[in-house]
């Protein structure tokens, strides 16, 4: 059995998983104090991650009816990530291994998302495109054998979690944006305003610069009482305009590939509407449960069966790394 840990960013995650895939225990706990500040504050998240890792390793050993002797590796989230929140996972996972000679498997966090999938009972094996959309990253896999992927597109400047969460700020909503914002659509019409889905971008890369800009401008057009009496309006019409940002590169994607099988991850799956415009695309498709595909230590320790773990003692000098390639 796999116990494995993620804290790459606001979340202090720990998971007990055994090798073929079940999950015993999966433990998130959502450290909220980043609510007020309308984003996450990177120290604030390290001091979080500092207080609560412990507590959250015991209770997912305790939901799992499980001991540290049950384990034959530690897995922990490598990069990329804020690298101050990594180190307190990186070090947490050092010494649980260490503690018992285990040996320690370092994973990529995009590996994690991807590998989310595989998870029983749902257990979605490749080959599939995967779309995974974050605060944090946004991009384009296509997943041949279990364990590796080549990212075909990823987000020229912001997430795609993050456009919603901008877009959420721009009309007075709360942080995380998401959710709030795709309350407030539901109200609106998305067809009122016309906002660029930047199809124009070529390959299967995407941008969402263009679209807060879009947002921003039509609001200040609109004039303040206007704006605030169109903010369904508003919502609903910037939430389809990432929607079909996606889709487009979904269906670019699956042409360029020949996959005929998809699946989703990270935060923004959780889209009511993301969720509807790709279950009708002629593929076969897989959307993990939401507390799969955002931030877990699950999905880490699904990874981390296709990595090569490091023996005891070799990973005392590991270190974490904030960007991984192509800065996604
Ligand atoms: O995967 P996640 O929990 O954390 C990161 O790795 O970033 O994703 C969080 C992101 C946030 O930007 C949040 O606004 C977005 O996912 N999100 C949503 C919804 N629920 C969460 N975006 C759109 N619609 C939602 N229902
Ligand atoms: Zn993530």
């Amino acid at each position: 059995m796999i116990v494995a840990l993620e804290t790459s960013c606001d979340d202090t995650c720990a998971a007990v998983v055994e090798r073929d895939g079940t999950i015993r225990s999966n433990v998130i706990s959502s450290q909220g104090v980043h609510d007020r500040y309308g984003g996450v504050v990177p120290e604030v998240a390290s001091r979080h991650h500092l207080e609560l890792v412990n507590d959250v390793v015991d209770d997912a050993l305790r939901q799992a009816g499980a001991t540290l002797d049950d384990a034959d590796t530690i897995a922990v989230t490598r990069g990329p990530g804020l690298v101050g929140a990594l180190l307190v996972g990186l070090q947490t996972a050092k010494a649980l291994a260490a503690a018992r000679r285990l040996p320690l498997a370092p994973v990529d966090h995009l590996l994690g998302h991807v590998a989310a999938t595989e998870l029983r009972p749902q257990a979605f094996a490749p080959p599939f495109l995967c779309l995974v959309a974050s605060g944090g990253h946004t991009f384009l896999a296509d997943v041949r054998d279990p364990g590796r992927f080549e990212v075909l597109g990823s987000t020229l400047d912001d997430a795609a979690g993050e456009a919603f969460d901008k877009g959420a700020r721009m009309l007075g909503l709360g942080y995380p944006g998401g959710p709030a914002l795709q309350r407030l659509a539901q109200s609106g019409d998305e067809r009122a305003f016309d906002f660029p889905t930047a199809k124009g971008v070529a390959g299967l890369d995407f941008s969402f610069a263009g679209l807060k800009t879009a947002l921003l401008y039509a609001i200040r057009d609109l004039g303040e009482d206007e704006a605030a009496a169109r903010r369904a309006d508003l919502a609903a019409s910037y939430q389809r305009a990432i929607v079909e940002a996606l889709a487009h590169r979904v269906e670019r994607g699956l042409e360029a590939t020949g996959h005929t099988r998809l699946a989703l991850g990270g935060g923004v799956a959780a889209n009511g509407p993301l969720r509807e415009r790709m279950s009708q695309l002629p593929v076969e498709l897989a959307i993990p449960p939401i507390e799969l595909c955002t931030d877990n230590a699950a999905m880490i320790a699904a990874a981390a069966r296709h990595v090569a773990p490091l023996p005891y003692p070799e990973y005392f000098g590991l270190d974490a790394y904030a960007t991984g390639e192509g800065g996604l």
